[in-house]
């Protein structure tokens, strides 16, 4: 089975009965997502995506990713939050954190997703000399740090080839009709791809926000898809077996019993922006109205030698859900050493990943000891099949979750706060009267 959710590691922490007593609030949670009369239920359309998304638009983003992968030596992608994490964390997963410095051919480098002035030179030393294109990803067209690192990698592509070619070299990825951005694209005559109005930027990574950089990365996003499509079969049906629902009313039991912090875990470090992915999906979904489990993540065995003691023995406040990877992309088989000088043979004449499965295991009799439940999803590889699977799981059991929440798991009005006094301190119109009192505050 692609991903499996299981509890064989949660001990006492949950009974069976427990699910049994959640499960109608589940049946309840299902039903208004299938009649979409829940809240949010406006944005809805990641839903039933992996069957119904543009074929048409579709087979534009592997022509697109075809002619940037012949036309260029780097793909500068511009996008933050949901214009951003999915195809990152997709790419990573599936090819390797150190993707760039290990195949040859096209690289792919990430902007727009801070404010620092110090990155975004890197990204242009990056670029400088060399055939690169811009792949802009914003639904609403007007963000900051998107739109300002867009205007500063436009300007050098324009130097560098001319404003006609650099026309050529970018791909708008945003609102089908509306926004600034849609606006300048269809001016210039760049190629557009469209974040559908019903999928919020959390769940967008499988529309051509997160499909066009997956694609010019070289990964099959016909894969991606179709593990897409499966999952969304098993995990769109009502039943017990249903992991997706389980994993949710597991998080819910376990809120409800004071656990206010899950740490998402692997012990792949190419899993690092699946959990920022995972952090902005839950995150922003479920922490509203004072409530929600804070979503944090670590990667072991790195983290066991950072923040390992608090999980052993800190505030009891945290869950664990480890994403068991069966298979790494490449294993290491350790060779015995003689002399036995560093004493390392006792780990010798077997692969590397026992190793870590054994490192994985003994954490987590450890942390049950500790008091902290053990949640698991297990898959077999990191696979594009596999990743894409995983990423609908993940969806499901998220609007399921923010349900039994009592939250509204589609909308993010927190995040306009900090935009609103950015805005007022940088002066830009409309926002003077506030200017002058966050000013004072800061004196
Ligand atoms: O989930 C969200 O809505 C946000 O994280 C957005 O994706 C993020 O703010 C980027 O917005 P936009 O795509 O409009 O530039």
């Amino acid at each position: 089975m692609s991903v499996h959710f299981s509890t064989k590691h949660l001990g006492s922490f949950i009974k069976e009965d427990e699910f049994t007593a959640i499960w109608p609030q589940v049946e309840t949670a299902h039903a208004q997502l299938e009649a979409k009369n829940g809240p949010g239920s406006d944005f809805l359309g990641w839903m039933y995506l992996p069957r119904d998304y543009d074929k048409e638009e579709f087979a534009r983003i592997k022509a697109a990713a075809a002619k940037i992968r012949a036309d260029s030596d780097v793909l500068v992608v511009a996008g933050i939050g949901g214009s951003y994490l999915g195809a990152r964390a997709v790419v990573e997963a599936v090819k390797g954190m150190y993707h760039n410095d290990l195949e040859n051919g096209l690289k792919i480098y990430f902007c727009g997703n801070s404010i620092s002035p110090t990155y975004l030179n890197n990204i242009l030393d990056v670029c400088r000399g060399k055939r690169f294109s811009i792949n802009v990803i914003s639904k609403s067209g007007t963000t900051t740090e998107t739109s300002l690192a867009f205007r500063v990698l436009r300007k050098l592509l324009e130097e560098q080839v001319g404003a006609q070619e650099a026309n050529q070299r970018i791909y708008a990825t945003t609102d089908r009709s509306k926004g600034t951005l849609k606006e300048l694209a269809d001016k210039q005559g760049w190629q557009t791809f469209v974040v559908p109005d019903d999928v919020g930027g959390r769940y967008s990574v499988l529309t051509a926000v997160g499909l066009l950089p997956i694609a010019a990365a070289g990964i099959s996003i016909d894969e991606v898809m179709q593990g897409a499509a499966d999952s969304m079969v098993r995990f769109s049906k009502l039943g017990p077996d249903n992991d997706a629902y389980r994993y949710a009313a597991a998080r819910n039991i376990l809120y409800r019993k004071g656990k206010r912090v899950e740490i998402m875990e692997c012990y792949e470090p190419d899993f690092t922006m699946m959990n920022e992915w995972y952090k902005q999906l839950f995150g922003e979904s479920e922490g509203k109205d004072n409530k929600g489990i804070f979503p944090a993540s670590c990667i072991f065995s790195t983290d066991l030698h950072s923040m390992g003691q608090f999980i052993q023995e800190g505030s009891r406040l945290m869950f664990e859900t480890i994403v068991d990877v069966k298979k790494p992309a490449k294993d290491l088989f350790i060779e015995p050493l003689e002399g036995n000088f560093d004493g390392l043979n006792f780990l010798a004449n077997q692969n590397m990943s026992i190793v870590n499965r054994k490192a994985m295991e003994g954490t987590i009799l450890a942390h049950t000891d500790g008091g902290v439940p053990e949640l698991m999803i297990e898959m077999d590889d990191l696979s594009a099949y596999n990743v894409g699977y995983l990423i609908y799981f993940y969806w499901r059991a998220c609007a399921c979750s923010g349900y039994l929440l009592s939250v509204n798991p589609f909308n993010q009005p927190g995040v306009e706060s900090y935009k609103k006094n950015m805005f007022a301190l940088l002066g830009k119109p409309g926002y003077e009267n506030l200017t002058a009192e966050l000013e004072a505050k800061l004196k």
